[in-house]
């Protein structure tokens, strides 16, 4: 059976800078900038990318083409079966993350078309629309359960027919909105606040959460740590230059966070909006300042930009359930449409509960207790908290490991190689063979350990 491959190599870049570029672009990176003191966070974001999280992602896609397989058969095929546990952690943290991260992209869709038939009303009612009350209810349900849809078409028609096709035409259009969003922001009072706040760091500010949650935010960013690039990487044909595509998809996955910042940044401050603000961040200075261009341009932008908030979330969350699929489909002999709705339907189940845990269930809202926080967690943040901070950085440090002690730098420098003819014996080789030898192993272990200990058992050794 004919597993699919992407056209050509900017297909798969599109794909794959797609599945990096989403919510936690535009809607996560910069309330956690916000919650982590600003400029301080970016930097150590940006450090994160590059240092840990790109000499990792080019292991993933050498793996993936390797092999030409899922991110669990990946390691069976390179006879490394015990190994393939890494591959079953990314199934597991692509089900857990999809199940939370299709209940954002329902609100980002459902802002799209509430704005739409311009109701901008609903910018002041965030906590009443996430918490389902009244009206809100049958209506976000429904846009959930339509993004889920949604994927799962996608998903069932393959690889290039579907994921490539809609990467490609929609991404452009929104660096156009989001820089237009950014030179109007810059019109508006107070705004050079905002950018102080964003760009000139306050190292004062920099504490181990702030240092952690940018290391799994630069990991759950550029689709790390579960094996989405190892799956991507299986449908890369030979000739492609693993090294330049890793480079262009790490760019655009940054430039994108970098610039959803520039555009927030300054709306947060000329509203007086706390930057603290968290998860609704995004989700209410946005509308606010859309209502304020006035009914006929409000509506236009702000239904546009919420548009292509939804795509740009739909191609990660193609990937995200690409990963259980490709599993199913080629360890379980499944065919795919099958493998597809059967998967999605287990993950939007594994996802009510997170659904309902803002606000519309008190049991899930004020779920769990751990980690010596100040108040009860709900669902929704210990299925991130599991899927992201935890399995992510753990699914990157294994495979650092794995690839520079168990398969071994050589073969992965002779699969760069294949589409590189320049790579063997490079300077660059050298970087990325001690980043993964070394800096990766030994930082992201350390790292790891110090985020189970505050994170779930609230012990702050730093
Ligand atoms: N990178 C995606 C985003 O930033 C999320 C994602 C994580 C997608 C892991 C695939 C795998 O929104």
């Amino acid at each position: 059976m004919s597993r699919g491959n992407f056209s050509n190599k900017l297909g798969f870049i599109m794909a794959a800078a797609g599945s990096a570029v989403g919510l936690g672009n535009i809607w996560k990176f910069p309330y956690e900038v916000g919650i982590g003191g600003g400029a301080a966070f970016l930097l150590m974001y940006l450090a994160f990318c590059f240092i840990l999280c790109f000499p990792v992602m080019v292991a993933e896609i050498s793996i993936g083409r390797k092999t030409q397989r899922n991110a669990v058969g990946a390691f069976r095929a390179l006879g490394f079966a015990k190994w393939s546990i890494i591959g079953k952690m990314g199934v597991a943290s692509g089900v857990l993350i999809l199940s939370f991260y299709n209940v954002v992209a329902g609100w980002a869709f459902g802002y799209f078309i509430e704005m739409l038939f311009g109701n901008f009303d609903i910018s002041n009612h965030f906590g009443e629309y996430i918490g389902l009350e009244g009206t809100h209810a049958i209506k976000v349900v429904g846009y959930t359960i339509i993004f889920m849809i949604s994927t799962s078409m996608i998903v069932s028609k393959g690889i290039s027919g579907g994921i490539e096709k809609a990467a490609r035409t929609l991404m452009p259009l929104l660096v156009i909105i989001i820089v237009s969003l950014i030179l109007y922001s810059l019109t508006l009072p107070n705004a050079m606040k905002g950018i102080e706040f964003y760009l000139v760091p306050d190292f004062s500010k920099i504490n181990f959460e702030v240092v952690y949650t940018a290391l799994s935010h630069a990991f759950f960013s550029l689709s790390l740590g579960m094996g989405a690039l190892i799956t991507y990487g299986s449908y890369v044909s030979k000739q492609d230059n693993i090294l330049s595509s890793a480079a262009l998809i790490t760019l655009a996955d940054v430039g994108i966070a970098f610039i959803a910042g520039l555009m927030i940044f300054p709306f947060v401050f000329s509203q007086n909006i706390d930057p603290q603000e968290g998860p609704g961040l995004v989700f209410v200075a946005l509308p606010k300042v859309f209502a304020s261009l006035g009914a006929f341009w409000g509506q236009a932008i702000g239904s546009l930009f919420f548009l292509l908030l939804s795509f740009a979330a739909l191609t990660s969350t193609v990937s995200l359930l690409e990963v259980p699929v490709s599993y199913v489909v080629d360890e379980h002999k499944m065919n795919r449409t099958k493998a597809v709705w059967l998967t999605s339907l287990v993950i939007f189940i594994i996802g009510i509960p997170s659904l309902l845990s803002q606000g519309a269930s008190n049991f899930f809202t004020s779920f769990i207790w751990y980690g010596g926080a100040d108040k009860a967690k709900d669902f929704l943040t210990l299925v991130e908290d599991i899927g992201i901070n935890t399995f992510l950085p753990l699914g990157g440090l294994l495979t650092s490991i794995f690839t520079a002690y168990v398969w071994k730098t050589k073969n992965l420098s002779e699969e760069i190689a294949q589409g590189n003819s320049k790579y063997n014996g490079s300077l660059l080789m050298k970087l990325i063979d001690t980043a993964i030898v070394y800096i990766c192993p030994v930082v992201l272990s350390g790292l790891f350990i110090l985020i189970v200990l505050s994170k779930f058992f609230g012990i702050h050794i730093v």
